[in-house]
């Protein structure tokens, strides 16, 4: 294989001859992939990785034994060549994940009349400008959706969700972050029984929904 593409990377990737070294450390990642795939058995089911970067959580999804997984993204495709990332690591894993560039305004249309075992939603709500309907399409398109997202309002008592001022109009953006109460909440509303909830170890700002029904 041809050495990575230099691009900014997200995830971080130990494959032998090369390292990728992104944001996200590879023993952060490893403790990631256990806390999400502890908590739902992908093997033979359908899976779908809403927003998937350079597609670490899809590719370890196929590896942990899910029987068809797509993986979608548009905002950092577009903007820092993730596509590339994506592209080199499908190739190298000789994967059949497959792929669509999907922006999240509409996520809705493109997920008329499909249905997925398992939906994978991490570290997409406080991207989004409407994050409930994005839960309410996890729940209208999937079984079983595991959602992480970043925590905010931690000291309010309510479920609640706070607005993150933009003062310049951009593309890549957080806009909103709920207390995990809202999430629950939220995911309960729109049609999931059962939610658990594990805090991040690095503290009570992050947190994965395990969502069934
Ligand atoms: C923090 S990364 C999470 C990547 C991957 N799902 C994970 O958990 O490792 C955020 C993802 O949200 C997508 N996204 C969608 N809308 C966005 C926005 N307005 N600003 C930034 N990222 C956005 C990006 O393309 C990117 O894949």
């Amino acid at each position: 294989m041809p050495a990575p593409p230099d691009i900014p990377w997200y995830h971080s990737y130990d494959l032998g001859d090369h390292k990728i070294v992104g944001a996200q450390s590879l023993e952060y990642l490893a403790y990631r992939e256990e806390v999400i795939f502890g908590g739902v058995d992908v093997r033979d089911k359908t899976v779908l990785d809403i927003c998937t970067w350079s597609g670490y959580m899809a590719f370890a999804a196929e590896r942990h034994g899910a029987r068809e997984v797509t993986a979608i993204d548009d905002a950092v495709w577009r903007h820092m060549r993730g596509r590339e990332g994506f592209d080199y690591l499908h190739k190298h894993f000789d994967s059949k994940v497959l792929a669509d560039q999907v922006h999240m305004d509409n996520l809705g249309a493109w997920l008329d009349g499909k249905h997925f075992d398992i939906i994978l939603c991490l570290g997409l709500l406080y991207h989004v400008r409407n994050p409930i309907h994005l839960i309410e399409l996890c729940a209208k398109h999937s079984d079983t959706c595991v959602l992480d997202t970043l925590l905010g309002m931690l000291d309010c008592p309510h479920p609640a969700m706070q607005y993150l001022p933009k003062y310049e109009p951009t593309e890549l953006a957080n806009y909103f972050v709920p207390n995990a109460s809202c999430v629950e909440h939220l995911m309960r509303d729109y049609g999931f029984k059962n939610v658990r909830i594990t805090l991040d170890k690095n503290g009570p700002s992050r947190a994965v929904f395990h969502a069934t029904k």
